[in-house]
C-alpha cells in the first residue's frame, strides 16, 4: 500500500470529510468516539505513559487518550491528507504538548523499546505483511508493553465474489480472528487475546446508516455511502466479514 494510493483513492480530502460525517468529528473508524472510549478502556492507560497510535487518521482516538488519561501520544499515518487535517484538529484541541503527528509508513519505523502501549484502530487491513508489522511493533514496545488494535476480519462464512472484489479494489488483506491471534503469539507476544466483536460492528453500522440520512452530504454522496454501509452490514450479518479486537503483551526477553 502506498501513500499515493491512499491519498488518491480511499482517502482523498473529500472522502475523508464525508467519512467523518458518518463516524463523527475526528474519527474514521466504526462507532467514532463512543466505541473509541470503549476500546481505550481495555488498554489500562496510566498518566505519563508513552503511546504510539498507528494509522491515527484525523487524531480522534489520540486526542481522547491524551485528554482523558494524561498519556503522551505519538501518531503516525501514511496518508498525507489525514496528517494535514489532523494537524489543524490538534491545534483546535490544544493538545500540542501531549500529541505529536508524523506522516509515514509504520512498516518503516525504526523504534526500539520506547512505547508502553501501541494503539491502532482499523488500520492493519491496509497492510499485507503482518509478520513484518508485528515485528516492527514488538520492537517499538518496552518489555511488558501492550499492543491493542481492532481490525476488519474474515468471518466463518466463505467470502462471496462481491466481498473478494471489495477486498481487491481496496487492497485489503484480512485474516480470521483465530489466525490473527496465532500470528500475534508467533510474533513475540504473550497473554494474547482475540475477540470477535461483530456484535458491536453490526449495531454501529445500523446506527451509522441513520446518521448518514441526516448528514450534510449531497444525494450522490449519500447514495454511494449508503450502498457501502449496507453491503458491510449484509456481509457482517451473513458471517462473511467480522470485526476483531486484539491485545497482546510484549514478551520479556
Ligand atoms: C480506517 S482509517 C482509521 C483512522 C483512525 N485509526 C481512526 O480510528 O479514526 C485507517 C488509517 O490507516 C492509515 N494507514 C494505512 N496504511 C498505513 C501504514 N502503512 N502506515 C501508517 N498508516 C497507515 C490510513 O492512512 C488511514 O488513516
Amino acid at each position: 500500500m502506498t501513500q499515493e494510493f491512499l491519498d488518491n483513492q480511499q482517502y482523498t480530502e473529500l472522502s475523508i470529510l464525508n467519512y467523518e460525517e458518518i463516524f463523527g468529528h475526528n474519527y474514521i473508524s466504526p462507532g467514532g468516539e463512543k466505541v473509541a472510549d470503549q476500546f481505550i478502556r481495555t488498554l489500562e492507560l496510566r498518566p505519563q505513559m508513552r503511546v504510539l497510535d498507528i494509522g491515527c487518521g484525523l487524531g480522534g482516538p489520540a486526542f481522547r487518550m491524551a485528554g482523558k488519561f494524561g498519556v503522551y501520544v505519538h501518531c503516525i499515518d501514511l496518508s498525507s491528507n489525514m496528517i494535514r487535517i489532523a494537524k489543524t484538529r490538534l491545534d483546535e484541541e490544544g493538545l500540542n504538548n501531549m500529541v505529536t503527528l508524523e506522516q509515514g509508513d509504520c512498516l518503516e519505523m525504526q523504534i526500539d523499546s520506547t512505547y508502553d502501549v501501541v494503539h491502532s484502530r482499523d488500520v492493519f487491513l491496509h497492510i499485507k505483511d503482518k509478520a513484518r508489522l508485528f515485528e516492527v511493533i514488538r520492537k517499538s514496545l518496552v518489555s511488558g508493553g501492550r499492543l491493542g488494535f481492532s481490525d476488519y476480519c474474515l468471518g466463518k462464512t466463505k467470502s462471496s465474489p462481491e466481498f473478494e472484489s471489495y477486498l481487491s479494489e481496496r487492497n485489503y488483506t484480512l485474516h480470521n480472528v483465530e489466525d490473527y491471534t496465532k500470528l500475534l503469539e508467533n510474533s513475540g507476544f504473550t497473554n494474547v487475546f482475540g475477540e470477535d466483536r461483530t456484535d458491536i460492528f453490526i449495531k454501529t453500522l445500523k446506527q451509522e446508516l441513520h446518521i448518514l440520512e441526516k448528514a450534510i452530504l449531497n444525494n450522490q454522496e449519500k447514495s454511494a455511502l449508503r450502498q457501502v454501509w449496507q453491503e458491510k452490514l449484509t456481509r457482517a450479518e451473513r458471517g462473511e466479514q467480522c470485526w476483531g479486537w486484539f491485545s497482546g503483551i510484549k514478551k520479556t526477553q
